[in-house]
């Protein structure tokens, strides 16, 4: 299994230098726990960074650890310049950092900026009234006129918030309202008031200057809105979709040129700064990350796991292979060589792939190895979230009260309690797509809660643990770690991968993903069958290529590709 002829020798160095680079997300409260709490912690990252060193990759993205009332487990802050005791200590950030540049990894952190926690500071003396210090530093609206505040209505317009409800709360003290896009408790900053801008462009600075090499910037195409905030088109759950005015306001290019000449230009690193952005079109992206006039270095989009929902992501549609290799493909050719993509398959907010797309029952190994394939040799900066290395896969949760997630909660009740749709297709809903399937511990060992915790876990462990966890694939040269490590390292040392154009193969087979890559007169063909069944295949495009590796024990028929075989050809 795994490599059939060598890899081409030697690690690249590209310019810039994340181009044959690949990121490892943790979400710190599901990734291992130190002290027993049954919440993931710092110190226990340390404790487990060689299964991060060995698979090779270069950048560690964290998720929030900052103080926080976990009310979106820690997307709401309360302190951006502090660790949130759960998690640890700032020293312990410290020792993070410099454990992971003696490995020759980087530390990307979270920055989420589009709203602070309700408990922050800056929003506490907000809400206090109209002649505070910052007063203006959130996105505050009077009632709607004729409607008097706090009752139905009367909210300043009719968005729906992405958690479900208004997108507004009314502050009586205030006598107003506020937005906020996620969670009540995550109110909106205004970046329109050059005071919000400066306060953050400072606490990123702080945090630089402390060691970090990079930001993932949370739904930072949502930092600027229209500001007349107009109402949005009515949809299924009775809420406007606000979308259209926040998602790409009129001030997003200007406010992050401005981080860009404020942050990092003053600063003598190479960072990474990668935008996570919601909705944003190929054609939007590539202004993004535009390598000569672009602001960030990377996009993160979520057209391709958008595709399986039809208008939210709670109903089902569902898709093929060829939407999938269309959305990819889209991207690779809209942003070409100037602009920059990040690829993934799976993060916190997102159910386990392999059950998603793949088949996590028979072909569990094939189709984990066949998705990771595809997605590694595409161009682009690779991620792996915590687990995937694994193959781990959704979890069956039963009943309600296994969720976590207020995302999920807030959809139950909504769904069950006010629209009055039936409890057990809703759950299934949310057994499919919740994001607690991604949240479940990471699996160590077949032992206790899968060697996350001694404690009681914050939420249950995957019993498929017993089988899949890290301790038996670690040394097992055909697990789905040692795959992941063979991709790695393929980027690591093949400008073909790294470096190489894109072209899809077969764009309209409903069973082959083939594509081809070419860099300087050499090239790769990938051809994967995205069935459990034998697939026939003539692919020219493979005469005069090696086998480089596929995902079954041997090299099989020429000619045909057994379920979810993943072949990489090379010249
Ligand atoms: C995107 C994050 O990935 C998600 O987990 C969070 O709930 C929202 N932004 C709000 O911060």
């Amino acid at each position: 299994m795994g490599l059939s002829s060598p890899l081409p020798a030697g690690r690249l160095t590209t310019d810039p230098w994340w181009r044959s680079a690949v990121v490892y997300q943790v979400y710190p409260r599901s990734f291992a726990d130190a002290d027993g709490d049954g919440i993931g912690d710092l110190r226990g990252i340390l404790d487990h960074l060689d299964h991060i060193a060995d698979l090779g990759v270069d950048v560690v993205w964290l998720s929030p650890v900052y103080r926080s009332p976990q009310d979106d487990n820690g997307y709401d802050i309360s302190d951006y310049q502090d660790i949130d005791p759960m998690f640890g200590t700032l020293r312990d950030l410290d020792d993070l950092i410099a454990a992971l540049h003696e490995r020759g990894m980087r530390l990307v952190m979270d920055l989420v900026v589009n709203h602070t926690s309700d408990e922050h500071p800056w929003f506490e003396e907000s809400r206090q009234g109209r002649d505070t210090a910052t007063a203006d530093w959130y996105i505050w609206r009077d009632p709607r006129p004729g409607f008097e505040g706090g009752t139905p209505g009367a909210e300043p317009n009719n968005w729906g918030s992405f958690f479900s409800g208004s997108a507004w709360q009314w502050v009586p003290e205030r006598g107003q309202y506020y937005l906020h896009l996620f969670s009540r408790k995550q109110p909106d900053l205004n970046w329109e008031n050059p005071e919000v801008r400066s306060a953050v462009f400072r606490m990123m600075g702080w945090w630089l200057d402390r060691g970090i090499d990079g930001f993932r910037m949370d739904v930072v195409n949502f930092l600027s809105k229209d500001p007349e905030l107009p109402d949005g088109e009515v949809g299924p759950s009775g809420w406007g979709d606000g979308f259209p005015y926040f998602s790409y306001g009129p001030r997003i290019h200007d406010h992050l040129a401005e981080m860009r000449r404020e942050v990092f230009d003053p600063r003598p690193g190479t960072y990474l700064t990668v935008g996570e952005m919601p909705g944003v079109t190929p054609e939007q992206g590539l202004r993004f990350t535009d390598s000569e006039t672009g602001q960030l270095d990377m996009v993160f989009q979520f057209e391709h796991v958008s595709l399986d929902g039809e208008g939210s992501k709670w109903v089902h549609r569902p898709i093929t292979v060829v939407d999938l290799k269309r959305s990819l493909a889209r991207w690779q050719d809209a942003l070409g060589t100037r602009g920059w993509n990040s690829l993934y398959w799976n993060n916190h907010d997102q159910p386990r792939v392999v059950s998603r797309w793949g088949d996590d029952g028979r072909f569990w190994y094939e189709s984990a190895t066949a998705l990771a394939t595809v997605l590694h040799l595409h161009r682009g900066t690779p991620y792996v979230y915590q687990g995937e290395e694994l193959g781990m896969t959704n979890v069956d949760f039963q009943d309600i009260r296994e969720f976590r997630d207020i995302e999920s909660l807030n959809y139950y009740d909504a769904a069950v309690n006010q629209l009055g749709l039936d409890p057990d297709t809703v759950l299934a809903a949310m057994r499919r797509i919740s994001r607690d399937n991604a949240r479940a511990p990471m699996q160590w060992t077949d032992g206790e809660q899968a060697g996350f915790t001694s404690g009681r876990p914050w939420i249950d462990v995957n019993p498929n643990h017993s089988w899949l966890n890290a301790a038996a694939q670690r040394d097992d040269p055909t697990s789905v770690y040692a795959h992941y490590r063979m991709l790695i390292a393929l980027r690591h040392s093949d400008p073909v991968v790294a470096l190489g154009q894109f072209r899809l193969l077969l764009p309209e087979h409903p069973a082959i993903w083939a594509f081809e890559r070419e860099h300087e007169g050499a090239r790769a063909v990938v051809a994967a069958n995205f069935t459990s069944e034998d697939v026939e295949l003539a692919l020219p495009e493979t005469e005069g290529t090696r086998l480089l590796s596929t995902n079954y024990p041997d090299e099989g028929t020429p000619g045909l590709l057994r379920p979810w075989e993943a072949r990489i050809h090379r010249t």
